[in-house]
């Protein structure tokens, strides 16, 4: 079967399955090369002066951090080259400008890997002065090739959803040190973690889904996270157009909130 019949079959039909999902996965490609749609969704989203993050994370080096960390992994392990399974710049850009917006006391992450989604989320905090991000991740080594190590003893996942950290790195070897002070990661399954961490948080601004991507996963985590947040405050999913299913539209129509989509994440504001 030719590349574009697998990507045909794979994609655009699974999107018809997901009818709203199909204008939204044309469009990832594009969001993800220009910074004018960038800066449009960052309003649309509540910032006032979008033009004023992306600046921010220039003059930060945040950018070129996250570049050479991604260069790294791909030295380290080409087995898993072009990345690490990670957001891309404008959709850490995006993470990041969400933070500044929100001013949040309290992030959730699920998905850390590398980290650097978690990088962008733990920039905007300490350009903000305030709040903590708390992560949630379940992450595996890669070891001998395509052979997987669990961090956490009894762990098990497919390859195709795991992400693993180079050998010998640590989750988040990507994180600058200076960033790392707002930070508290927890190692396991979410579905086991993600309850209780909410429910000693109490209320949170944003919750950032990098982990599991199943349908049913996905809409655990969002089911989790919802009630948690306060007015205004975002889930935000990253990888929704990843699996054949259309776990943001539900979401979306259960909790009766329209979603929108930049690049690969789809956000839900509540209100
Ligand atoms: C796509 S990667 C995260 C990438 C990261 N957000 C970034 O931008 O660099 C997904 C991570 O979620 C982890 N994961 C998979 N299933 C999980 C689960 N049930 N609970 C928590 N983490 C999980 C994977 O092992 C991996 O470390």
């Amino acid at each position: 079967m030719s590349l574009v019949t697998r990507l045909r079959r794979r994609y655009l039909m699974s999107c018809a399955q997901a009818e709203e999902l199909r204008v939204p996965f044309v469009l990832a490609p594009i969001h993800r090369r220009s910074p004018f749609l960038l800066r449009g969704r960052l309003r649309e989203l509540g910032a006032a002066d979008p033009e004023a993050f992306l600046r921010e994370l220039d003059a930060d080096g945040i950018h070129g951090l996250v570049a050479a960390a991604v260069d790294e992994y791909c030295r380290l392990v080409p087995q898993y080259a072009p990345g690490p399974g990670s957001v891309d710049s404008a959709e850490g850009a995006l993470l990041y400008g969400l933070v500044r917006t929100l001013g949040p006391q309290a992030v959730v992450e699920t998905g850390t890997a590398s980290g650097i989604s978690t990088t962008y989320l733990l920039a905007a905090l300490r350009r903000n002065g305030a709040g903590r991000l708390i992560s949630i991740d379940l992450p595996f080594e890669a070891v001998d090739g395509f052979d997987l190590r669990a961090f956490v003893p009894g762990a098990t996942i497919a390859r195709e959803d795991s992400s693993p950290l180079p050998p010998g790195r640590e989750p988040g070897w990507a994180i600058p040190d200076e960033l790392r002070a707002r930070w508290d990661l927890h190692l396991g399954d979410a579905r086991e973690l993600l309850p209780a961490l909410l429910g000693e948080l109490g209320r949170i601004e944003l919750f950032f889904h990098d982990s599991l991507h199943s349908r049913e996963h996905m809409l655990f985590e969002f089911e989790a996270a919802w009630p948690h947040l306060v007015p205004g405050g975002m889930v935000v999913a990253d990888d929704v157009f990843q699996r054949e299913h259309d776990a943001l539209t539900a979401f979306a129509r259960a909790v009766e909130r329209p979603f929108t989509t930049f690049g690969n994440l789809g956000i839900v504001v509540k209100q």
